[in-house]
Parts: structure tokens; sequence; C-alpha cells
């Protein structure tokens, strides 16, 4: 009985055409209800003694259609290979398939964003370089050598009195330079530099975008309106800025300002370290020194300033728990957004 199935399986093997005989065949011998599998069923029905020698059998058998199917399926896969060749259907001199094309990167769709929302409030963008003097990085924005305010800023030295930029401010006193007696409305985005340890919330690069109003009676009020301003229309309609004092050596008086937590609603989370505020920026009203630093005499002039990070709102609106797949260069992070 087992001979005859093996006889008819194989005959029938050689006659399959294509590929997809080759899975019918396979389907009605070998499947979960083929022929081979309902011989192994119907063991049951014989006497004891012989079940073991059968089942042997039946399993051989079934190992040995399994190795013609193999052998079949070579030839049938070749043969149509062959066809489509003959035919045309693969062109084997194309050249490759291209790689789709990229797209921004989160941090730079975020700046983009940001410039939009200032541009609305009538900010320009300026540039300043990444590679600074001590002069412009510190003693220009009223940290003169020695001043214990420096050690917020440890960096990376080029030279004996050039750096890679902390902090963006240095930016303040060139756009100054530059546009007196203009008024002036910029923000500064821009690449900064830090020797820290890095963690998840901390690089030792991160970019930030500082922003400077310099006129005739611009007070604090205007600084709390336009960050405000910027939280509601980056974040969401109805978020609130909280105000604390702080202490900046180029500003007077200085200035924290948070937002409550968008993720909490201000109720206190793991984000905001139950606190219910995320820190948004330092700010505060142009310290007079820079404002003559750069050209403006205080007596006439005043103006305020501000400096934030840009891998850390991004963090909070789009939920990233580490500041290190900014830099990682990893795909699986950088196609989500
Ligand atoms: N430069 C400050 C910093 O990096 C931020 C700041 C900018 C504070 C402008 C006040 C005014 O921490």
């Amino acid at each position: 009985m087992l001979d005859q199935l093996e006889q008819k399986a194989r005959q029938a093997l050689d006659a399959t055409p294509d590929s997809d005989a080759l899975a019918a065949w396979h389907r009605h011998y070998l499947g979960k209800k083929g022929a081979a599998t309902q011989m192994l069923r119907s063991v049951s029905a014989l006497p004891p003694e012989e079940r073991p020698a059968f089942g042997q059998a039946v399993n051989r058998l079934k190992r040995a259609l399994e190795t013609a199917f193999e052998a079949r399926q070579a030839v049938i896969q070749r043969q149509e290979m062959e066809q489509q060749l003959a035919s045309g259907a693969i062109d084997v001199t194309l050249s490759g398939r291209p790689t789709g094309p990229g797209h921004l990167h989160l941090t730079t769709q975020t700046l983009r964003q940001i410039y939009a929302i200032f541009a609305g409030m009538g900010f320009q963008v300026y540039e300043a370089p990444d590679v600074e003097t001590d002069e412009l990085n510190f003693g220009l924005l009223n940290m003169p050598p020695e001043h214990p305010a420096r050690d917020m800023w440890d960096t990376f030295w080029i030279g004996d009195q050039v750096l890679l930029r902390t902090h963006t401010s240095p930016g303040q006193i060139r756009v100054m330079r530059e546009r007196y007696p203009e008024p002036i409305r910029v923000i500064l985005p821009g690449k900064c530099y830090r020797y820290e340890q890095i963690t998840a919330r901390a690089e030792h690069q991160f970019y930030q975008v500082e922003g400077l109003a310099v006129g005739r009676g611009i007070q604090m009020t205007d600084l709390i309106g336009t960050l405000t301003e910027f939280a509601r229309r980056f974040y969401e309609p109805d978020r609130r800025i909280r105000i604390r004092g702080s202490y900046f050596p180029f500003t007077e008086p200085s200035i924290e300002a948070d937002m409550d937590c968008i993720l909490c609603n201000g109720k206190g989370c793991r984000v905001c370290k139950y606190s219910g505020w995320l820190e948004v920026c330092g700010a505060g009203m142009v310290h007079p020194v820079v404002l003559q630093n750069g050209g403006y005499d205080p007596e006439e002039w005043s103006g305020f300033a501000f400096g934030f990070g840009v891998e850390r709102p991004a963090m909070v609106k789009y939920g990233i728990d580490d500041i290190r797949y900014f830099y990682g260069n990893d795909l699986r992070f950088s196609t989500q957004f």
C-alpha cells in the first residue's frame, strides 16, 4: 500500500509543470490533510504489534517524498528563472534600487518651527560663529577673567583665548556692534559646547536659540509676553508661564521662565519631577555694561535677552527620554520624525 502511494506520488511529482502545480502536489501528499498524513492516522486501525513498524515506514516515506519535493522544486525554480530571463522580465543590467530621499533631522525641524514662531513676532535670524574668543564668550558679557560665574560654563579650548562657545550669548555683542544705532529684534540659533559629563539629559554639544531685543522703552513685561507667546505657539495655546528670579552676569534683573508641564497640566509627574513645571529658559533685561559693550547707551536704550536649548523642548514635545538619540545617527530614531 505504501509502495503504491510512493510510486503514484513520485510520478505526479515528476509531472508537475510549474511552481503552482508543485505547491498543489505538496498539499495533496504532504499537507495537513495530505495522503501521507492520512496514512499515519490509519495506524490506530492496526493491531498493536504492527503499529510501530508501520508508523516508521510512513515516516520514512514522508521524508523520502520531502527530499524528492525539494529536488523537484530546485529544478522548477531554475526553469522559471531561465524563462523569466529569456523573456526579459528581469534586466540584470539595471542599476540598483536607490534608497529613498532623506528628510530633515528633528533638530532642524524644531529650529525651523522656532524661526517661524519668532518671525511672526518680528524677529530676524542672526547667525554667529561657533568658535569664539574668550572676550566675546565671557569678557564683554560682563564676566572678566576670574569672574566666578565662568564656572557655570566650562568648555573646549582651541587656544589660549579661543574656545568653542558655551552659549549663543556672545552673538548679542556681535549683532549690537553691527546694527548700532538701529533697534534690534533677532534670534541667534546655533550649536553650543560644554565640557560636561554626557547623560540622558546633557550632551557636550547642543543647540541654543538666543533672543535679543534692543530699543527704547523695552521692559520686562515685553520679555514675559514674548516668552508666553512662544510657549503657546510651540506647545499648546493654553500654556502658562511662571517667572523666578535668577542670576546671569549679562542680564539685570535676571529671570528663569518655567511653563506648566504639558504632560500632567501642572499636577506633577515624572517628566516635571513632580513640580508641575518645566524649565523654559534663562532670560533678563540686558545688563547696562553689555549694552555699552555693544555700543548702545544704557541711558537711552534698554533691551531683553533670553536663551534656551533646542533639544530639550523637542524632547518634551515629542516624548523623547534621552538627549543622546539626537547625535546617535540611528535611522530607527531619525525616521520617526
Ligand atoms: N546664556 C545663558 C545660558 O546659556 C542663557 C541666557 C541667555 C540667559 C540670555 C539670559 C539671557 O545659560
